[in-house]
């Protein structure tokens, strides 16, 4: 059995001092922290149209040459489910924790947006952007980022063409199969080298290779606190694993850091 943290005050406050002594904490987060802004996790099972298919099936570009218009569809009901998204406490707890330490990156393996619209502003997106299009060759350079409300087309057939080259266009995201952004998972990497804690939040911990930075992260002496209702691939490395929801335990995490510093002697 994986022992879990509770979430009490007691363990709270221990967590806002190590928090609070830390010199180059790092935050990583996972589908589970836009859970509560009404995102399904991506191992959640989707609902209605898109409950029979599966995101690994989906979310590859083998699936997008195959059959386009399936595979764009289904991000423009990701969209759509986003567009009424907001940042939740959790989200905002980070930027609250920004503040109070002075300095945090946060890196995500969300494309959602989330964690810049509530205000963090040094997050690292591993995994692109869903609200962002590409050229599907990057004829003009990788990204060839496409802005589609300048494109007229018709949109019952699926993605528009590439006005430089005419291939189709994609979301600016990183599918299976595919290479993260080199810049993105370098800085990653030696922003976990050089953490003293490492926060992670609402990530099972399977998909490398974003799971591998909490592991480095602990490798090179960091603290690893962990935020997740459920045991994780994690938990095992976490210090601390804290079983509760994004939503819940960070605003509680962050009021105990923000009493601890008001109180310090
Ligand atoms: N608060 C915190 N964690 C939560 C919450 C919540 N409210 N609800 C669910 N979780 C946890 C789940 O227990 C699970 O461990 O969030 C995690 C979500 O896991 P995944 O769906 O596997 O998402 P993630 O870890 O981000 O997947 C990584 O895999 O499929 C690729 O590119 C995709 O970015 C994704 C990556």
């Amino acid at each position: 059995m994986i022992d879990r943290t509770p979430v009490t005050p007691e363990n709270l406050r221990a967590a806002a001092r190590v928090l609070h002594a830390s010199r180059c904490p790092v935050v990583l987060t996972g589908a589970g922290i836009s859970k509560e802004s009404g995102i399904p996790t991506f191992r959640d099972a989707l609902d209605g149209l898109w409950a029979q298919y599966d995101p690994q099936q989906l979310a590859t570009p083998g699936a997008f040459r195959r059959n386009p218009k399936l595979v764009w569809d289904w991000y423009e009901y990701r969209r759509e489910l986003l567009a009424q998204a907001q940042p939740n406490p959790g989200h905002r707890a980070l930027v609250e924790l920004e503040r109070l330490l002075g300095c945090l990156v946060v890196i995500t393996q969300n494309v959602d947006g989330l964690h810049q619209a509530a205000g963090s502003s040094d997050v690292i997106t591993l995994h692109g952007d869903i609200r962002r299009n590409k050229c599907f060759a990057n004829c003009q350079g990788d990204p060839t980022l496409i802005d589609v409300s300048t494109l007229d087309w018709d949109r019952a057939s699926g993605p528009p063409r590439c006005p430089h080259c005419g291939a189709y266009v994609r979301p600016d995201v990183v599918w299976f199969e595919e290479i993260l952004p080199a810049a993105a998972l370098e800085r990653a990497f030696r922003v976990c080298e050089d953490a003293d804690v490492a926060l992670v939040v609402g990530t099972s911990g399977m998909v490398q290779p974003a799971a591998s930075l909490p592991f480095v992260a602990k490798e090179h002496g960091a603290f690893v606190i962990e935020v997740n209702p459920l045991p994780s691939a994690i938990t095992a490395i976490a210090d601390w694993s804290f079983a509760g929801a994004a939503g819940e335990v960070l605003p509680r995490l962050v009021t105990a850091l923000a009493e601890w510093v008001a109180h310090e002697p």
